[in-house]
């Protein structure tokens, strides 16, 4: 949410209420996939760029595909028009979300090597970089590994290493923040980091996109 919503809402909850109650009670008879795709092309047509970021990562944390979020946006073509479409798709591209991108949608992701698991010991998280892309890896015990994208979930800044304390994870921007033990945002905000799929193979961790 913006901040200027934040305030009106701490300012005028008397009115500015009634405005998400009514957001709420519009789509409860529709479930969360077609709710998010509705979401992220109202944010579209009004071309607010935040709005769309944080849709966009909500439609695909309620599972939606990159495929049908791509659909969701041509079907809807004859209301937005090809710049809007434009618009969005270069959005997307700069947050470079791996599964939009075009050997992902063709089904050809594939196991990035992160390094030698005895590099990181049971307990410990960190940040690291691996092929173009930031990560934050938590060993869960002798064997257990979790591996998540180092952009939050609110509005894809690339979280930086500082922002690391222990197995806690704050997000400078808006102060979200994460347990890297569940990936669960534990303050501000309601939306869990992204986890990709890992596995270990010959003492190397490695994880897909
Ligand atoms: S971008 Fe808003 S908390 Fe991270």
């Amino acid at each position: 949410m913006s901040d200027a919503l934040d305030y009106l809402i701490k300012a005028r909850p008397d009115a500015v209420g009634h405005y998400f109650a009514f957001l709420k009670a519009c789509g409860k008879h529709l479930d969360p996939k077609t709710r998010s795709l509705i979401s992220v092309i109202t944010k579209v047509d009004a071309q607010t760029e935040r709005g769309f970021r944080q849709y966009l990562g909500r439609a695909l944390r309620e599972g939606c595909t990159p495929m049908e979020i791509l659909d969701a946006l041509l079907m809807a073509f004859p209301t937005l028009g090809l710049a809007k479409i434009v618009w969005a798709v270069d959005i997307i591209l700069a947050m470079d979300l791996p599964g939009f991108r075009p050997e992902a949608l063709a089904g050809n992701g594939e196991w990035h090597d992160l390094g030698a698991t005895r590099s990181v010991k049971a307990g410990v998280a960190r940040r690291v970089e691996c092929d173009g892309r930031a990560l934050f890896v938590y060993r869960d015990g002798k064997d257990g590994w979790r591996v998540y994208d180092s952009r939050c979930p609110h509005q894809s800044t690339d979280i930086p290493h500082l922002a690391l304390e222990g197995t806690q994870l704050t997000c400078p921007k808006h102060r979200w923040a994460f347990d890297l033990r569940t990936g669960d945002c534990v303050d501000k905000g309601n939306s869990p980091l992204r986890r990709w799929e890992s596995r270990v193979v010959d003492g190397r961790l490695q994880a897909y996109w």
